[in-house]
């Protein structure tokens, strides 16, 4: 497994692969995770995942603070997975320079998690379109379980004439019905049977 963590390297690199899968994530790694990259291999060629805490998808500065992070665990993962590569960039490496784009993708940059996450989903946008520019991917999966965030990534990839295809794979579940997801460390057993019950409640009506 390569490690990559500039621009420049994994470029080099990628020069002359043929298809290459992508699975984005912010690390904290699990089985979800894990199932992206499975999928992704018998797709493409090369598999890359990379890791990296996007600020400009926070809204609320201690929400960034707080995220889970364990490099070393994630890259044990990815080897025991046969990911091909790994890239973890910097804040610098991804923006150099200052961003201010401001995407619009109709109802999705109004409703549900836009709604509570004020300049969520533009920052998501920023984020994937920077990585597409970078990897120039052939083909990126995303979880169902951020189904908003599915069809975001679509809209941007349509809107930026992007030749990656955004492909979305299923939700990955506890035994409890809890979707998994690298948030789930942050709550208490109590809150995560709450969480359960919701999941269930919401699953089968
Ligand atoms: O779903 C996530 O973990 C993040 O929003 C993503 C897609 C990696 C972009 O930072």
């Amino acid at each position: 497994m390569l490690v990559f963590t500039t621009v420049k390297e994994i470029q080099s690199f990628l020069n002359d692969q043929k298809s290459v899968g992508f699975v984005p994530t912010m690390g904290a790694l699990h089985q979800a995770h894990i199932s992206l990259i499975e999928i992704s291999k018998t797709e493409n060629e090369i598999t890359i995942c990379s890791i990296f805490v996007n600020p400009k998808q926070f809204n609320k500065k201690e929400d960034l603070i707080k995220y889970p992070r364990n490099t070393a665990a994630d890259l044990a993962k990815l080897k025991a997975a046969k990911c091909d590569v790994v890239f973890i960039p910097s804040v610098e490496e991804m923006y150099p320079t200052a961003i201010k784009k401001e995407f619009y993708f109709g109802m999705l940059s109004e409703v549900m998690e836009a709604e509570h996450r004020p300049g969520h989903f533009n920052g998501v946008a920023i984020v994937i379109e920077r990585f597409f520019e970078i990897l120039n991917p052939t083909n990126a999966y995303f979880g169902e379980k951020d189904y908003q965030q599915l069809a975001v990534v679509k809209a941007l990839a349509e809107q930026i004439n992007s030749s990656t295809k955004v492909i979305g794979c299923p939700i990955f579940r506890e035994k409890s019905g809890l979707a998994m997801s690298s948030r789930n460390e942050r709550l208490t057993e109590e809150e995560k049977v709450v969480a359960s019950q919701i999941s269930k409640a919401l699953t089968f009506v």
